[in-house]
């Protein structure tokens, strides 16, 4: 293991090898041994690797003592990885009352956690409320006023941020695009002081604390970071000589990508941390600030690289002279991001040949779609019916995003730890199937 290589910037997770017997090999796992066990497809979590990346924000970020760390729960909601998020110290940013819930039931509070989201229910904040919730990231004025009533009814005043757009495009996909103007997300910069006006003369049950940027997801430059805080702490500036308030909390979203093949290039954890700080530190001295607790709230990159999918490969098609089709025994309804957003992902076979012969294919899923590819021409060693495939970088955004498409069942999900395997979700049985169907 090479601890200067930071699982942002690798395929594989940390401790990937090929085992006495060919195949592939995590954390002392070997991963055909794993389908056996669990079948496929079958989603793995390596326990190093997320706890690497973990350890590294908090080391990256440890120059300024000011920093909360949320793991955006959206990437990948499940109790046991809440748990060992919230074992190292990380809050958690979540968007539902199901991703409350789910914190609720895994014995975690709410008492580091930000509730984010453009459109929240009164149910949905009424029970956020109810459980105590750190502070409520308020996306516009409908969520103001209801946000307000219900803490009066509750007798509380709650604590707030304010979700806003700074006005920062970033060169990654339309639909994973959040700080731009034109975004469903946020107050824009000339709606603020509107929202600031209601909160300090009518809103009493509401306390702005701070001001809340999201500027987007797989992002590979750092210089919108630089920008994103600048532009908040001069929001705050101004904010203060105009209202005479001085908010004391900024949080500047997650975002941070990923190598999910090798034509991406990331920065690391360490270069973003030291953009974030070094521009809070100018800024704030630049425009006589206190220094503000700053949250930070990475999803993808914190747990992605340490997850893979398992499948077995099916059928398989040649097309002569244009292409071979091979078939895994899942696709869209695990892993939707490829037909979503055209993401690449990596891949290899995972049980070993007697020889190197590599051959490029087409990786397909097995839902009742012509779009349902999982990977287009990837180079894969002989692969055959039978075969174990497993792709590299499946922890963020897939089981959250999983879904029962076509009826089939959602995968089971396994953590692995120095050569032990335990099973954090179960797979999906066809009597939960059909558990809400009524007849
Ligand atoms: N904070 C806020 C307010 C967010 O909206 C998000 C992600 C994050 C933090 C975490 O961003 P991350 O560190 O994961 O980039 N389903 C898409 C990604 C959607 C991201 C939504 N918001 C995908 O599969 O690529």
């Amino acid at each position: 293991m090479d601890n200067n290589i930071f699982p942002n910037q690798s395929i594989k997770p940390i401790d990937t090898k090929i085992n006495q017997k060919g195949n592939i090999e995590i954390s002392g796992c070997d991963l055909v041994e794993l389908a056996k066990e669990f079948k496929t497809p079958l989603y793995v979590m390596d326990k190093k690797t997320l706890l690497k990346m973990a350890l590294d924000y908090k080391e990256a970020f440890s120059s300024y003592p000011k920093t909360k760390m949320l793991f955006a729960s959206k990437a990948l909601m499940t109790g046991a990885i809440a748990q060992i998020l919230n074992s190292v110290g990380f809050g958690f940013d979540v968007v539902s009352m199901g991703e409350i819930y789910t914190l609720l039931n895994a014995k975690i509070n709410l008492k580091n956690t930000s509730f984010n989201g453009n459109n929240k229910s009164i149910e949905e904040l009424e029970f956020a409320l109810d459980n105590d919730i750190d502070h409520i990231s308020v996306d516009n004025f409908y969520e103001l006023k209801i946000l307000n009533e219900i803490a009066k009814n509750k007798n509380k005043v709650q604590k707030i941020h304010l979700r806003i757009t700074p006005g920062i495009e970033c060169h990654t996909h339309e639909y994973i695009q959040t700080g731009q103007l034109d975004s469903k997300f946020g107050f824009d910069l000339s709606m603020i002081d509107s929202a600031i006006e209601l909160i300090l003369n009518e809103y009493k049950n509401l306390n702005l604390v701070g001001l809340h940027a999201h500027i987007g997801s797989q992002i590979f430059e750092t210089k919108v970071y630089e920008d994103a805080a600048k532009i908040v702490l001069e929001e705050i500036k101004r904010i203060k000589d105009k209202f005479n308030t001085e908010l004391s909390e900024i949080n500047l979203g997650g975002g941070l990508g990923i190598t999910y093949t090798k034509e991406d290039n990331p920065p690391s954890v360490f270069e973003i941390a030291k953009i974030i700080i070094n521009s809070i530190n100018s800024n704030c001295e630049r425009l006589n600030l206190e220094k503000p607790m700053l949250y930070i709230e990475p999803g993808r990159s914190l747990v992605c690289s340490a997850g893979v999918s398992l499948y077995t490969i099916g059928s398989i098609k040649e097309i002569e002279n244009i292409r071979k089709y091979i078939a895994v025994d899942g696709g869209m309804a695990d892993n939707p991001r490829p037909s979503m957003y055209s993401a690449k992902y990596s891949a290899e076979i995972a049980n070993g040949k007697k020889e190197n012969k590599p051959e490029v294919v087409t990786v397909a899923g097995k839902f009742c779609e012509s779009g349902d590819i999982l990977i287009k021409d990837i180079e894969l060693n002989q692969p055959n019916s039978g075969d174990i495939l497993c792709v590299y970088d499946t922890g963020a955004y897939c089981y959250s995003m999983s879904s029962n498409y076509n009826r089939v069942l959602k995968p089971a999900m396994v953590l692995i730890d120095d050569g032990k395997a335990k099973l954090i979700i179960k797979r999906q049985t066809l009597e939960q199937l059909v558990q809400n169907d009524v007849i």
